[in-house]
């Protein structure tokens, strides 16, 4: 059993990425791994302030839900993102919690596998092609940790928009499922 931490950043409720990110639980689930998945709509994150602080107190000297969730990343195995694809890069709301992951930098994590799930309403995998590099370039930073894979669903503009297609559904429930 895994501990599977999946964080979704779009700000819309039954957003396609987000209906991914609940598939991907689902999958995960269903194999036996323990989940939590991380709505970011609903937290308060501040921008990173640049300070460097956390690399010497080992936390965030912003006050905001930032605190909780860095733990819940560092301390999971497998961790999952999901976000909207916008200006083909993630989201500034995933940008942003990638860095104010800072803490973890200096500390022991215990994630290996990482992975990306994104819609677009540009059809296929390449309008994600730079959100993933973005992402690697985080890991990269991680040295234990390693890019797992990453599916986009493309051609998908209004919330729910995803659910008509069944194929989706299924490549984000069987990321979950072979975590
Ligand atoms: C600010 C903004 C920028 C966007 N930029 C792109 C883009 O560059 N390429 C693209 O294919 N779709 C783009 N879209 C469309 C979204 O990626 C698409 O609607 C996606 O399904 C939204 O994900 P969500 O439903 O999880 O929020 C953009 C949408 C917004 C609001």
């Amino acid at each position: 059993m895994k501990k599977v931490v999946i964080v979704s950043s779009s700000p819309r409720k039954n957003g396609n990425s987000e209906i991914l990110a609940f598939e991907a639980a689902k999958g995960a689930k269903d194999a036996g791994n323990e989940v939590e998945i991380l709505l970011l709509r609903d937290k308060t994150i501040n921008f990173c302030r640049g300070c460097l602080a956390c690399q010497k107190m080992l936390k965030c000297v912003i006050k905001d839900d930032m605190a909780e969730m860095i733990e819940k990343v560092r301390n999971a195995d497998t961790v999952i993102f999901a976000t909207p694809i916008y200006y083909y890069e993630m989201s500034g709301q995933l940008k942003t919690f990638l860095d104010r992951c800072n803490p973890i930098y200096p500390q022991v994590y215990a994630f290996r596998d990482v992975y990306l799930l994104s819609s677009s309403a540009e059809e296929g995998q390449n309008a994600a092609e730079r959100a993933v590099s973005g992402l690697k370039g985080w890991i990269e930073c991680f040295e234990k940790a390693k890019f797992a894979g990453a599916f986009n669903a493309g051609g998908v503009t209004a919330p729910n928009d995803v659910l008509k297609n069944a194929e989706m559904l299924k490549a984000a429930y069987d990321m979950g499922r072979n975590i």
